[in-house]
């Protein structure tokens, strides 16, 4: 009857305090905490209650302050890793590499006071790091990222691929935030230390990759809205599977009419982390509603596709390839870019232009570009209730230049641009 009254006057309000993820070890201990109680609680005293309340919440407290639940995997980050993957090297069962993250061995870490120099920078183990509660990245999201992969040629040799403009990308978005990115030679020496550090991470040619996540952070600590005062550059990695291998071969497409991801002006044409999390909420939508994910427009008009949520796209009829041309709105990918010459060297016409939601429902073939989805057919587009279906398979043109592109990304075409670099 007593610890009932608890309960109702009490324990009720704790969840409001307590991390979501204790609940559950709460009412544990508050269950135990019951069983051991004594049972001639009616004939205690006031004071004695109270004491014995506050003890139980002292317990609760404490148990909520210790260490975090493990994350729960779900299927589009998956946390828990198959122990053999765990371990790295000869044993790592590569079928069961996915897309989530699987911590490796290493990240790279420099820091750089703005208007001096970086620091040299070390190999560091993968992990948690220190971040003053007044960064400018945690309270005003000054922050940058790129996505890369190293691949594993036949041989069993390492490669990267234009990691030229992954730093001038960098560089161009550091511009925009404020923010002093790493030089080109300093990027690429980084992104290759960090390569060769987790090289027992990089799959098995044909199996998948090893993506590294190089990210810029406005580390230092501000308080009034500006931006900080040091800049943290870092890459981790992990392994990553192969998509095709996966069963995602072609996208279900929805047009988004509601959000726009990037306006004029803004920071669309750049890769802020921004830019990412006002996403998030269309592309649920389109994945409850059975899409793979969202097609934008643009936001002065309404009336032009510009990109998915993370990849470029184009457009084929007849014998010429359309994409969205980059005004600041888009991102300028570099498979888009690479693309862009592959489809010129094997004589589409190619443009960049304005592509209107009419030329898109009237495609051919539609696909999307990025270091993550590679070229990857469309298989549908959606927009309000109309649905339109597109040519996929291995007789496409989406199908020749995606092979041209891993062909020369893995060592099997030969690289005449220069794009790859060997990393031993
Ligand atoms: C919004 C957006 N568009 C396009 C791309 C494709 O860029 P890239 O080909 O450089 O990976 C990405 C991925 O990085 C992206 O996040």
């Amino acid at each position: 009857m007593f610890y009932s009254k608890i309960f109702a006057q009490g324990f009720l309000s704790l969840p409001l305090y307590v991390n979501k993820g204790v609940e559950g070890s709460l009412c544990s201990l508050v269950a135990e905490l019951l069983l051991r109680a004594p049972m001639a609680s009616s004939t205690s005293g006031p004071k004695k209650r109270l004491s014995r309340f506050r003890q139980v919440v002292r317990l609760l407290l404490r148990k909520s302050n210790s260490a975090p639940p493990p994350v729960k995997s779900t299927d589009d980050h998956k946390v828990a890793i198959d122990e053999k993957v765990k371990s790295g090297g000869e044993d790592i069962n590569w079928d069961s590499v996915g897309f989530g993250l699987t911590p490796t061995d290493s990240m790279f870490i420099m820091k750089c006071p703005i208007g001096d120099k970086y620091s040299e920078g070390q190999l560091v183990p993968y992990g948690n790091f220190e971040i003053s509660p007044s960064s400018s990245v945690l309270n005003y999201g000054q922050g940058l990222f790129e996505g890369m992969k190293v691949y594993r040629r036949e041989d069993g040799r390492i490669m990267i691929f234009r990691p030229e403009e992954n730093a001038r990308r960098m560089q161009m978005g550091a511009e925009r935030l404020l923010m002093q990115a790493p030089t080109t030679e300093q990027f690429i020496h980084a992104v290759k230390k960090t390569a060769l550090a987790n090289e027992r991470w990089v799959p098995p040619y044909g199996t998948g990759t090893l993506y590294l996540r190089p990210l810029l952070i406005g580390s230092g600590a501000v308080l009034g809205i500006g931006p900080a005062p040091e800049c943290t550059f870092l890459i981790f990695a992990s392994p990553i599977g192969n998509s095709y291998k996966s069963g995602i071969n072609a996208f279900n497409l929805s047009i988004e009419t509601k959000l726009h991801r990037a306006s004029p002006g803004g920071t669309g044409g750049i890769k802020s982390i921004t830019n990412y999390a006002p996403v998030f909420e269309s592309v649920k939508r389109a994945k409850a509603a059975g899409f793979d994910d969202v097609l934008f427009l643009d936001e002065e008009t309404g009336k032009h596709i510009e990109e998915a949520s993370s990849c470029n796209v184009f457009i084929l009829k007849g014998n010429v390839i359309s994409t969205p041309p980059i005004f600041g709105t888009i991102l300028p990918g570099i498979t888009r870019k690479s693309i862009l010459e592959i489809a010129r060297d094997c004589g589409y016409e190619v443009e960049e232009r304005r592509v209107p939601v009419e030329d898109v429902l009237a495609a051919d073939e539609v696909f999307c570009t990025g270091t993550a989805v590679i070229v990857t057919s469309v298989a549908s587009i959606t927009y309000q209730e109309q649905r339109v279906e597109y040519k996929t398979g291995e007789d496409t043109v989406c199908h020749r230049l995606r092979t041209t592109l891993t062909g020369i990304q893995t060592g099997l075409v030969e690289d005449k641009k220069g794009w790859t670099v060997q990393l031993n």
